[in-house]
């Protein structure tokens, strides 16, 4: 039962089939920081497909060179800046001038910047979002006082009609057609860019949230040292898949759940600790360095990865947590029927179920033959460190 609502809850996402990728920055000097630094990648793969002529292992290793910052650069000129403990890059420059890091902050194009604004936003929440689900988009939204950046993921295109909404205004808009929330996650919030933000939410579109608060919610998971958590859950038809996401009353938070014997043999591992899902995690601001690193560039589904946050932090059976007294309703709207193009809807449902699946098996191999080559080269024996009840 647990892998069908998860099945559900993926093909909901849309699937990635077009290269044509629009995208639209309301705010976008913060942004351009990721552009550049995916476009030399993209230009060596252009060489690759129209010039095959060309030496590539030549290009290759220019661009391994220009990119690397390797000690033997070190100028012997002591006139010439050279920082090795500056940002990979950057180590030509005086370290009193680097900013390592961005953020969401919405600026005044006039006016002294240091007047642009009296207090800055501690909090970050993305929602992937098409515009038919924006009723449920603003009820949420309204649940997050000011202290927080807003931010859309527009997976349809439709980015100005939101301007209904007051609060879409100073929300940040990011439109790229048919793509996932871990496709923009990885994209779009990067740990460099989002670092002001103490806590990172990334949820879905179809959560109710009458029963939540988020001030309260982050004072609760303050208060449990709770790095990587989301709200007790409440299924509208039938049961949240696992026994730990589910919501307990009268509870603050809890961190272990029993599932059916023999589920979990290692009770400290997911899902019975450990582990909270891909529909609604909240990350503390490391959690969030951490998890961005283990998302993969075609890994845009994203199932499993809650199987693996705990990797990021430790001990992650206490540091992950559901907080219960702040709870939400996953409502399992069917956005993708609305996108089902008659016959052909079937079959489009059914081949983005398949591709969740192969890429939760990939992952879970790399993670696997990563893990193990890291412990041969250390000379562990590893038998019993990859260990895992699912
Ligand atoms: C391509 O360049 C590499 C490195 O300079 C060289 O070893 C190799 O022989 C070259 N290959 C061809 C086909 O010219
Ligand atoms: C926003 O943060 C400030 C400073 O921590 C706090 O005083 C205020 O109560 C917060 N706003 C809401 C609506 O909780
Ligand atoms: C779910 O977890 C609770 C608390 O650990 C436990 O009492 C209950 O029996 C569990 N349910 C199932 C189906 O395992
Ligand atoms: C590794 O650990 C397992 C379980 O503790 C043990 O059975 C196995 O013999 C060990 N392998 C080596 C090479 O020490």
């Amino acid at each position: 039962m647990g892998i069908v609502t998860r099945k559900q809850s993926c093909a909901k996402r849309k699937p990635s089939d077009s290269m044509r990728i629009i995208v639209i920055f309301f705010v976008g000097t913060a942004l351009g920081l990721i552009v550049g630094v995916s476009l030399p990648t993209m230009s060596i793969s252009k060489v690759k497909l129209n010039l095959p002529s060309i030496n590539l292992s030549c290009i290759q290793q220019k661009y391994t060179e220009t990119t690397s910052s390797s000690q033997d650069q070190l100028p012997s000129d002591p006139s010439k800046i050279w920082v090795p403990t500056n940002p990979r890059g950057a180590e030509r420059l005086a370290p009193g001038i680097v900013r390592a890091e961005s953020d969401f902050f919405l600026r005044k194009l006039w006016g002294r910047p240091s007047e642009d604004f009296n207090s800055t936003p501690k909090y970050l929440v993305a929602f992937t979002v098409g515009y038919e689900q924006r009723m449920n988009i603003d009820a949420a939204v309204k649940k997050f006082s000011e202290n927080f950046t807003i931010v859309l993921f527009h997976y349809d295109g439709r980015t100005t009609e939101w301007d209904e909404f007051e609060w879409s205004k100073r929300a940040i808009h990011v439109s790229v057609r048919k793509q996932t929330k871990w496709w923009y996650a990885k994209r779009f919030l990067h740990p460099d860019i989002v670092a002001p933000y103490e806590y990172i939410f990334i949820w879905d579109e179809d959560l109710g949230v009458e029963h939540f608060n988020a001030e309260e919610y982050i004072k609760l998971a303050r208060k449990h040292k709770l790095e990587i958590s989301q709200p007790g859950l409440e299924q509208r038809k039938g049961g949240p898949c696992w026994n730990m996401t589910r919501r307990r009353e009268g509870q603050e938070v809890h961190k272990e759940a029993q599932e059916k014997p023999g589920k979990c043999k290692y009770p400290l591992l997911p899902p019975c600790a450990a582990f909270v899902e891909i529909m609604a995690p909240v990350f503390s601001r490391s959690a969030w360095r951490c998890v961005w690193h283990m998302i993969q560039n075609e890994f845009v589904h994203g199932w499993g990865l809650d199987f693996a946050f705990r990797r990021c932090v430790e001990p992650a059976h206490e540091k992950i947590g559901v907080v219960d007294a702040q709870w939400i309703v996953h409502q399992d709207m069917l956005s993708l029927g609305n996108q089902g193009e008659g016959q052909t809807g079937k079959a489009a449902w059914r081949s983005v179920n398949q591709r969740c699946g192969m890429e939760w098996g990939m992952f879970r191999g790399r993670l696997t033959s990563a893990e193990r080559s890291y412990y041969k080269s250390k000379g562990i024996n590893y038998t019993d460190l990859l260990v895992h009840n699912y």
